[in-house]
């Protein structure tokens, strides 16, 4: 199926990124949110992301002006007329993901395909509330979105060949290296790495010792390119704590955030997104 108009729906750290990435492949695109004060927010990192290109002469003026014309900001769902493929990365909560599916599956035709960047949730359970289940799957992109080369392609239960043949080809398209994965909770990175942060997050909360020095000892050591708890503050500590949560009661206790962050989420500290998490910006 050929993909010639996307949206992508829920414009936070990881919508407005990926927006970026298919705009710089020539794609047009509509970022859409319920919050205008997110598509603000987008569009200024989107625009810094296209002004950061042409400062290191990667990209011309001209050629980053005609690339963020292909995005078009809103909250409308008129605006999602003609399009052959949605995108949702909208809060890690299972009951905000039904809402949308079904929107979008009462908008969209009945020809185009839906695709959640869950980083955990069980893709056949978000199709089972559309009516084309078979035109559902997973596209899991990692943060952030438009430096990081992998994305995991999640078939659910009924989704079709052509579906995830598709969202290969597309993700090829907007180069990045896509990788069929089984459908699972937490999929295979997340997986990994949330029961490796699950134990970090333990260990610093049982020895009290606190989060810069246990990042700069595994940096130091280059076990990791950053240290877990500056990564957290990064890819948001309700998203974090959300996929904790999914995954302890899908797998096991092993999977169990730590006291620290449940309380940090509790406070309305998430990380960069909000100015304070495990550091402060
Ligand atoms: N943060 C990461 O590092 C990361 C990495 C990979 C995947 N993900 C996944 O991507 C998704 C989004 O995560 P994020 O970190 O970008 O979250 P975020 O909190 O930064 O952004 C979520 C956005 O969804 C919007 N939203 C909420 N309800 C909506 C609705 N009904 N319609 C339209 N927009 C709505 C919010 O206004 C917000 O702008 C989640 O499923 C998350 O698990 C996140």
């Amino acid at each position: 199926m050929y993909v010639k108009k996307i949206a992508v729906v829920g414009a936070g750290t990881m919508g407005a990124d990926i927006c970026y990435t298919i705009a710089t492949r020539g794609i047009p695109v509509v970022l859409r949110d319920v919050d205008e004060a997110q598509l603000t927010r987008a569009k200024k990192h989107i625009q810094e992301l296209f002004d950061g290109r042409v400062g290191t002469n990667k990209m011309t003026l001209a050629d980053a002006q005609d690339r963020m014309g292909f995005i078009t900001f809103s909250s409308r769902l008129e605006d999602l007329d003609g399009v052959t493929l949605a995108i949702e990365a909208v809060t890690e909560q299972i009951r905000v993901k039904e809402a949308v599916f079904r929107e979008l599956d009462q908008t969209l035709s009945s020809m185009a395909l839906i695709v959640s960047n869950t980083s955990a949730l069980s893709i056949s359970h978000l199709a089972e509330v559309t009516g084309r289940p078979d035109r559902v799957a997973g596209m899991h992109f990692f943060y952030p979105a438009h430096m990081m080369k992998l994305v995991e392609v999640i078939a659910g239960d009924q989704s079709s060949d052509e579906t995830i043949d598709t969202v290969m080809r597309l993700a090829e398209e907007i180069r990045k290296i896509p990788v069929r994965v089984k459908e699972c909770p937490g999929f295979v990175v997340n997986r990994v790495l949330m029961a490796s942060m699950a134990e970090v997050l333990r260990f610093k909360e049982e020895h009290d010792i606190a989060a810069a020095e246990i990042d700069q000892a595994i940096t130091e050591a280059k076990i990791a390119p950053m240290g877990p708890f500056f990564l957290a503050d990064a890819l948001g500590l309700d998203v974090a704590y959300e996929v904790a949560q999914y995954l302890t009661q899908a797998l096991g206790a092993r999977f169990r955030p730590s006291d620290e962050l449940k309380n940090m989420v509790a406070e309305g500290h998430l990380g960069m997104k909000t100015g304070h998490g495990f550091y402060s910006y």
